[in-house]
């Protein structure tokens, strides 16, 4: 709505629908038959009338999806991330945690009420971490937690390197596999699958909410590491379960992802139709190793003003990312594009940033990025 109270369109380029399946017919039909058998509330928490058939067919969906022996669902990655690390640091006597500094503000969260010592090592530096992992003395139980993918920098850790570390020291591993789930490997089992390591790392978070389509969060593991989480993590045990429904239209997209693998090659050639649209008009973005891309924009008030010029002059929703969602100096925009954006879509896109992000300038002829709108 404008300042007029008129109801305008946009076109959404920063949703994390990443492959537009929350709007897909044939899994809000799922949802929504579902929903006139079952009800649209679980009524219970899991322990007390909230555990279903399809709660368990879900939980079977994931467990597989991820080579997994078991999975736990949590309303959202969130609540999966606080308190997997909050039940492992509370229980597990002088557990130490390695975690990357641009662990998402859930792992922290986790980590901060689990009461465990905490070492941040560097983003993605398997240096320093190694150098953590060796100060430890002998018998210390350690966890190591990182990403696969990282939301707002769009860098991709180095899987392989941590796993090795990990193995070479005794640490018990922990990723959050939340933007890559749905998107990468054969089946849409994210980072881990694609490289062949998903039996190499002990817990998996992931989410329903994002490109799987639908909503909520869990956690994959051995049956013991999720039986131990089952009986201690209170923010499993004292909250109402995920609607039926929900489960049932998430084990259904999961399902409609691997039997789709076409659909993310289209994601994929978009994400890239996008970045040749970006590069062609010299517009510089990074996060090159995933889907997501990001263009630096510094300046926390520079960065809402092309966001709001963005909307109201060319009817483009682009969320400025400012701080505390990144350090100050890292503000961006994030694009997201989706199957459902077309090559119009994408060229409007790339000349309005074009507009805004350069001066008509002899520079910007030149290719020198002269920028507009900067912080007075
Ligand atoms: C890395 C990461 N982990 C966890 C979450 C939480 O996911 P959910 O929305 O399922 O609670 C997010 C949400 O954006 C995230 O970016």
């Amino acid at each position: 709505m404008d300042d007029k109270g008129l109801i305008r369109s946009a076109v959404n380029w920063c949703t994390n629908d990443y492959l537009a399946l929350g709007s897909l017919p044939e899994l809000v039909n799922e949802l929504a038959c579902k929903s006139r058998l079952t009800g649209i509330s679980s009524g219970g928490t899991r322990n007390i009338s909230g555990t279903t058939i399809y709660h368990k067919e879900l939980e079977n969906a994931l467990a597989y999806l991820h080579g997994k022996e078991a999975a736990l669902l949590f309303n959202g990655a969130y609540q999966a991330n606080v308190t997997t690390l909050q039940t492992l640091g509370r229980h597990l006597p002088g557990l130490v945690i390695l975690s990357d500094a641009s662990n998402h503000a859930s792992i922290i969260e986790g980590i901060r009420t689990s009461g465990a010592e905490k070492k941040v090592f560097a983003h993605n530096d398997v240096q320093q971490l190694e150098e953590l992992l060796k100060a430890l003395p002998e018998g210390t139980p350690r966890l190591i937690v990182f990403e696969s993918v990282y939301s707002m920098s769009g860098t991709v850790a180095p899987i392989k390197e941590i796993l090795a570390l990990a193995k070479k020291y005794h640490a018990l591993t922990y990723i959050d596999e939340v933007h890559a789930v749905g998107l990468y490997g054969i089946r849409g089992a994210g980072k881990l699958e694609e490289l062949g390591l998903s039996g190499e790392v002990d817990i998996i978070n992931g989410t329903l909410s994002k490109a799987i389509g639908i909503f909520g969060g869990y956690i994959t593991a051995t049956h013991t590491l999720i039986d131990f989480i089952r009986s201690f993590g209170s923010g499993f045990i004292f909250t109402t379960s995920l609607p039926p429904a929900i489960c049932h239209a998430a084990t259904r997209s999961i399902e409609w992802i691997r039997l789709h693998p076409d659909y993310r090659a289209c994601f994929f050639r978009k994400v890239q139709c996008l970045r040749e649209a970006l590069t062609k008009r010299n517009i510089y973005y990074s996060g090159r190793d995933s889907h997501i891309t990001r263009i630096p924009i510094q300046g926390a008030k520079r960065c809402k003003k092309i966001a709001e010029a963005l909307l109201l002059e060319y009817g483009i929703y682009l969320q400025p990312i400012n701080y505390p969602t990144v350090a100050k100096g890292d503000e961006c925009l994030r694009v997201i594009v989706t199957p459902k954006h077309s090559k119009e879509h994408i060229e409007h896109l790339a000349d309005s940033l074009q507009n805004l992000l350069y001066e008509r300038t002899e520079d910007h002829r030149a290719g020198i990025q002269t920028l507009a709108f900067a912080d007075r």
